[in-house]
């Protein structure tokens, strides 16, 4: 909101109506003017507005290839690096911090990609809302936040509800490549896909580092931290 704007009314909450619990907390955060302006210039350009109806990929890209979703792609470095080595895929990153969601559209300008589009807003209505079952080539979670502390847990992303939501949008054979440095997310996570149905384990336990992920931000303060690294493929059965 700018300084001279009115605000937003405020609505009150039916009592018996629960606020959602979600797997982020909406920070202000700083803004460069750069990324301010990434918001405001390229979003309309690369974005894609949140919407009620599943999308049509084809209708999206102008093209038929194979569509990776990326959740929570944070600053985006890694997502703009994949997608520059992958022309002939395309991706759909979901963001909801608005820094991030700048700083990613700046690097699509940059390198002018043309293969990737930019969803602000939370990824489990996303998916929900928006993501056509059985339409995804591949599924990327990296370093989702671990909300390490027990009474947080339930703010944990990978959900046994949200994992099938997900094995329901990939195409058969397709992919999920989760990756985290926090070791009691990363048992969690590998239990709740292994009992998931739709998927199978692409090793026993946890994979050995797929060359195609580039280090993130996370990662690099996670090792700095003496965190090892897990990651985990399952394939849609
Ligand atoms: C720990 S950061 C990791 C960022 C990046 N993947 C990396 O490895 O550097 C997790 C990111 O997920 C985003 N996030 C969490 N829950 C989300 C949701 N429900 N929808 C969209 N983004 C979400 C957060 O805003 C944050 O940027």
């Amino acid at each position: 909101m700018s300084a001279n704007s009115a605000p937003d009314p405020v609505v009150p909450r039916p009592e018996n109506v629960r606020r959602p619990v979600r797997s982020f907390v909406l920070r202000q955060g700083r803004m460069s003017p750069a990324q301010q302006r990434a918001l405001d210039e390229l979003l309309p350009r690369h974005g894609l507005p949140f919407a009620g109806a599943p999308l049509d990929w084809q209708h999206v890209f102008g093209r038929a290839a194979p569509v990776v979703l990326e959740i929570g792609f944070g600053m985006g470095a890694t997502t703009a690096e994949i997608a520059a080595a992958h022309p002939e895929r395309d991706f759909v990153g979901i963001e909801v911090h608005a820094p991030g969601v700048g700083s990613l559209l700046r690097e699509l300008d940059r390198r002018a990609l043309a293969n990737v589009r930019v969803i602000r807003h939370d990824a489990v209505e996303v998916v929900d809302a928006m993501i056509p079952p059985g339409s995804l080539a591949g599924i990327h979670v990296f370093f989702p936040d671990p909300w390490p502390k027990k009474r947080h847990h339930k703010r944990r992303l990978l959900k046994p509800d949200f994992v099938h939501a997900l094995a329901l949008r990939l195409a058969p054979g397709g992919y999920v490549h989760i990756a985290t440095d926090w070791s009691d997310y990363a048992e969690e996570m590998l239990a709740t896909l292994g009992v998931e149905r739709l998927l199978a384990n692409t090793v026993e336990g946890f994979a050995p580092r797929p060359e195609s992920r580039p280090q993130t931000k996370f990662e690099r303060r996670g090792t700095r931290l003496g965190h090892p690294v897990f990651d985990l493929v399952f394939t849609r059965k």
